[in-house]
Parts: C-alpha cells; sequence; structure tokens
C-alpha cells in the first residue's frame, strides 16, 4: 500500500492505483492516526513539508521503504531515523531552483525599492496629489551577503551578478567553483554587508542561526530576505530590530509558525510578506510532483530514484 498527503492524481495517472492501494489523507495528523491495520501495510509515503514525519510517527509504518518528498528542504522529516531504519528519503531539488532564485530577487527588489508602499501610493489615490517621494536607495548601492550557497543560493548569485551587485557569501565550508568570497563566520561578514539572503536549509543545525547578534552586526542599514525556513532566523529578534531600527527592513517568505504571521510584522511597513510561494508556479509545481512520482515509480520498479537526499544514499540498484 502507499501513503498520499494531498492530490492522488499523479500516482493515479502515473498506474500506481493498478499496482497499489493508495490511502490518501487530507491534514499532517491523518499519519498518526490511520485506521488500525493499514500503517503495517504501507510501504511508500508521499509528504509535503506540512506533514512533520518525524520518528514517533514513522515508528508506525514498519514495513515503509520510502518517503517521497514534495520540495528541496526535509527539515520535516527524521533522517537520521530514516537512515537507521534503512528508510530511502527522496525530496525534489533543481527543477525548482531557477524558481525559488526568482523569488528571492522578486523579494529583495521590491523589499529595497519599497514596492508595496508605492503600490499603496497609486491606489490610494495620493500620487494625484502629489509625485511620490524620492526617498529609496539602489540596488547597486547594497552589498549582498548570501546566507548558504548551494544550487538555489548560486542561481541567486548570478541573478546578483548580472544585476551588478556585488555577492559574498557565509556557509560550514567553501561551495565548490564559486568565485565569490567566502565568510566561514557569519558576524564577520553581517559586519561588512548591508544585506542578507538566506537560503540555507532548516533543521537544528541552522535554528535562529540569524540572530540579534548578527543583525546588530548587519546594522541600520540592513535588509533581510528569507526564503529559507522560518527557523533559520530568530524571529522575536527580528521583530525586535525591524521595530528599534537596528535594521532597515525584511523580506520574508517563510516563518516560524506557518501559516501564522505574527501581527507586528504584518503592521509593519518596511517588510514584505509572501505566504511561502518561493516554487510556486504552475510548471515548477507539476514537475516537483512529477519527481515525487518518478522516485516511486522508479524505486518499485526496482530501480535508483532519481534524487535520494545524502542522508539516505541508494544502495545496491
Ligand atoms: C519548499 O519550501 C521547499 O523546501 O521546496
Ligand atoms: C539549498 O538547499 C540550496 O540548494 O541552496
Amino acid at each position: 500500500d502507499l501513503l498520499i498527503y494531498g492530490p492522488t492524481k499523479p500516482l493515479i495517472n502515473n498506474g500506481f492505483s493498478d499496482q497499489f492501494v493508495l490511502h490518501k489523507y487530507e491534514t499532517q495528523h491523518d499519519l498518526e492516526r490511520l485506521p488500525a491495520g493499514v500503517a503495517e501495510k504501507i510501504r511508500g509515503i508521499a509528504v509535503t513539508g506540512l506533514v512533520p514525519t518525524n520518528s514517533a510517527v514513522l515508528a508506525k509504518y514498519p514495513k515503509v521503504e520510502i518517503i517521497s518528498s514534495f520540495g528541496v528542504g526535509y527539515d520535516h522529516i527524521d533522517a537520521k531515523y530514516a537512515a537507521e531504519n534503512d528508510i530511502l528519503v527522496t525530496n525534489t531539488p533543481d527543477v525548482l531552483t531557477e524558481e525559488v532564485a526568482d523569488t528571492a530577487l522578486g523579494l529583495f527588489i521590491a523589499t529595497a525599492r519599497e514596492f508595496i508602499k508605492a503600490d499603496k501610493y497609486v491606489r490610494s489615490g495620493l500620487w494625484l496629489t502629489q509625485p511620490y517621494p524620492l526617498t529609496v536607495g539602489s540596488l547597486r548601492d547594497r552589498k549582498v551577503g548570501m546566507v548558504g550557497m548551494g544550487r538555489i543560493g548560486q542561481a541567486i548569485a548570478r541573478r546578483l551578478d548580472a544585476s551588478l551587485v556585488p555577492v559574498v557569501y557565509h556557509s560550514r565550508n567553501p561551495a565548490a567553483g564559486v568565485s565569490h568570497k567566502h565568510y566561514p563566520n557569519l558576524i564577520e561578514m553581517a559586519k561588512a554587508v548591508d544585506t542578507l539572503i538566506v537560503i540555507t536549509p532548516g533543521g537544528p543545525s541552522t535554528a535562529n542561526l540569524v540572530n540579534a547578534e548578527v543583525m546588530q552586526a548587519l546594522g541600520p542599514r540592513g535588509i533581510i530576505i528569507n526564503i529559507a525556513r522560518g527557523s533559520v532566523i530568530d524571529e522575536p529578534a527580528l521583530i525586535a530590530a525591524l521595530k528599534s531600527g537596528t535594521i532597515l527592513a525584511a523580506g520574508l517568505d517563510v516563518f516560524a509558525q506557518e501559516p501564522k504571521v505574527p501581527d507586528e510584522l504584518k503592521s509593519m511597513q518596511n517588510v514584505v510578506l509572501l505566504p511561502h510561494v518561493g516554487s510556486a508556479s504552475v510548471v515548477t509545481r507539476n514537475a516537483m510532483d512529477q519527481l515525487v512520482v518518478d522516485n516511486l515509480k522508479l524505486w518499485f520498479a526496482g530501480k535508483a530514484p532519481t534524487t535520494p537526499i545524502a542522508e539516505t544514499p541508494i544502495k545496491g540498484r
């Protein structure tokens, strides 16, 4: 049997319903309360980032062989437990890289150039009575420090290069083939730049990585763009820093408690807020769906799925 979160159509279209019993679940909690006798039969699970797939949940599925996850981030899955229990985990990298990089650049421009404020100016009719006050800076007055330089980070850096914006980056180790300056220390980088674009995986190793000290180091012209995970930024510290003028502005696609966004952020003029839509175009979401299906299909055909995560490499196929 297979357990699917959300739409089953791509799986049915790919012939899975002939081969397997498909159990569909609609809310994240259904994974924890499948009818007795069913969980024991499940061999494959499809999940999204909304479904906390921790060890307590996974322990209920003794026969599960593969978790095919939608999205590139997999901080919702206990990868260590999966590795220890011979469960393969796959994600959907690559197909979303350019889309997420577009979102990052768009959010950066919308924040730095204050597009939301300007949009309100037109709608309110104020433009009819006075020209828009010319107060915004230029992208090229800025220096960007990327927090993370993986595939998506590199696609963002390419866009910034094309826009003539200086770029440096922080990551634990220098990224192969990247010529931009690497900072092993995030505080040192924050002191040297005025804009952070955060695109590093979530999970315990990056929790609250961008904290009050980093914001202090970034300084009063500071802009923070987050398209990674809400957990990477200390959200209360961010709110305090925006309020006090410790930093200037923020553009956020992700939040600590999605879909809840703190009212304080919603009431601020100097933030741009998106509902976690980094990869959300129809063409890219379809490609992600297809990769979720292809990974399951390959596995149950005895072949090697295309995109296993690093913690669960494929053995013997
Ligand atoms: C979405 O946030 C993803 O990880 O792809
Ligand atoms: C992060 O996972 C990236 O690909 O940049």
